[in-house]
């Protein structure tokens, strides 16, 4: 049977791509007032903002590719059983060949109705304000969820985290939660790498832990060969 492998991972996988993070010189956040743009009470006060916002963030997307990290982890389902639970809302992972995705905080390429959050569709456009859900015929926004919002996702996350053998934290700065709890559901003998050129939070843990202070598409590598050998 083939070892579980779990990666987390967050915007700096995808920093290669060209896709910016938040919290990095330059980052997403830089520009913006969080709460203005990533917030239930952002939309409600202004939702042209927000409308704009992911929809050049979706645009963005279909001009950029996956890069060496994202097929990296695609190409290690060869040899384990890969999970990926993502903090990011691009595609890229599952572009690159990654089978078993998980997003944690939503998805660009979808959209949802602002009355109903179970009724989910696949969105490639824009969306702007008069645009419809095709079956509730109510006003459309980005399927992402913003701070001050659940995290749907989190409860089977945490059950993926608790039976890896391995787990690979790569490109997130771990500041926000729940997602950055993960960590903690990791069983005590599992092994963690962390990936990240600035690896700011070094999570506290009795495990043994690899920091691998470099970009993502060389720490995976680096780590790939490693867990090959093991
Ligand atoms: P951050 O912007 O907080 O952190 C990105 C991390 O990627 C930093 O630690 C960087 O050092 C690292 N990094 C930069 N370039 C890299 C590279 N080439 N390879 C690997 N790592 C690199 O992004 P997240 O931790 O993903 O949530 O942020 C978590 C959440 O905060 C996001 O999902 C988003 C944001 O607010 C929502 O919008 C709900």
């Amino acid at each position: 049977m083939k070892k579980k492998l779990v990666v987390l991972s967050g915007a700096g996988v995808s920093a290669e791509s060209g896709v910016a993070t938040f919290r990095d010189a330059g980052g997403l956040w830089e520009g913006h007032n969080v709460m203005e743009v990533a917030s239930p009470e952002g939309f409600r006060k202004n939702p042209e903002l927000v409308l704009d916002f992911y929809n050049k963030r979706r645009r963005q997307l279909f001009e950029v590719s996956p890069n060496k990290a994202h097929t990296t982890i695609a190409g290690m389902e060869d040899t384990f059983d890969v999970t990926v639970i993502t903090q990011n809302v691009d595609d890229l992972h599952e572009r690159a060949g990654s089978t078993k995705v998980l997003h944690l905080h939503g998805e660009l390429v979808k959209a949802r109705c602002t009355q109903c959050e179970t009724a989910v569709i696949d969105w490639k456009g824009d969306i702007t304000i008069g645009t419809l859900h095709p079956k509730t015929g109510k006003q459309l926004r980005p399927h992402i969820v913003w701070f001050g919002e659940a995290v749907p996702a989190i409860t089977q996350a945490m059950e993926i985290v608790k039976q890896a053998d391995c787990l690979i934290v790569i490109g997130t700065s771990l500041q926000v939660y729940p997602a950055a709890g993960l960590v903690d559901y990791v069983k005590p003998d599992t092994p963690i790498y962390y990936i990240d050129p600035n690896p700011a939070q070094i999570p506290k843990l009795c495990n043994p832990l690899e920091v691998i202070a470099m970009k993502g598409s060389v720490g995976m590598e680096v780590v790939k060969k490693k867990m090959l050998l093991k």
